[in-house]
């Protein structure tokens, strides 16, 4: 049995999202795309955009998924592209959203998928940022925490594909 530790309720979360949208809203163009990486980001999408649409600022919303991690702690290495954005994206500009930048690989290859399509600009986002553990050379705009090297789970993220539904974040021993 895992053992679960409180890292960030839900009041610091719904804190944190509020501020991100506060600093998303002065910095992009009024109109952008946020793009999600799924799964991870499901949550924290849906609560930055009503965040952002309270500051009347209400991006259109897609998600790319990807696959990198198996149902252990550690990463398989390699990525794979499981679906993708449908349609012309070209010039239009782009918030990259993930839930954890770990070694940064699945923001890169995000990233880098993004940029083939002539897009404008990117920007990108993470709620939990692991600065230890990066190995992909990837700047960051848009950070809500940094952690060091702990795993964590709750708030649409996961371990093994548990503890998803969590309102709040967790370490997971
Ligand atoms: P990266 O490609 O190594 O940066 O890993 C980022 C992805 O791995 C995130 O989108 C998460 O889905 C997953 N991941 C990284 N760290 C954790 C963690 O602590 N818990 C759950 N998933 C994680
Ligand atoms: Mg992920």
């Amino acid at each position: 049995m895992s053992g679960l530790t409180m890292l960030f309720d839900q009041e610091t979360i719904a804190e944190r999202v509020d501020q991100l949208a506060g600093e998303i809203a002065r910095t992009l163009p009024g109109e952008f795309m946020a793009v999600g990486l799924l799964k991870g980001s499901f949550v924290f999408l849906a609560d930055l955009v009503r965040a952002l649409s309270r500051l009347d600022v209400v991006p259109e919303v897609e998600f790319i998924r990807l696959r990198s991690y198996g149902l252990g702690k550690e990463s398989s290495g390699t990525m794979h592209l499981i679906s993708d954005i449908p349609g012309d994206i070209s010039n239009r500009d782009v918030l990259l959203v993930d839930d954890i930048l770990d070694t940064g690989r699945s923001l890169d290859y995000a990233r880098a998928l993004i940029e083939q399509r002539d897009v404008g600009r990117i920007w990108t986002c993470v709620l939990i940022d692991k600065p230890s553990r990066r190995d992909a050379g990837i700047a960051l705009d848009f950070v809500g925490f940094s952690i060091g090297d702990l795993f964590v789970a709750g708030y649409g993220i996961d371990y093994a594909e548990r503890y998803r539904h969590l309102p709040h974040i967790v370490a997971v021993e």
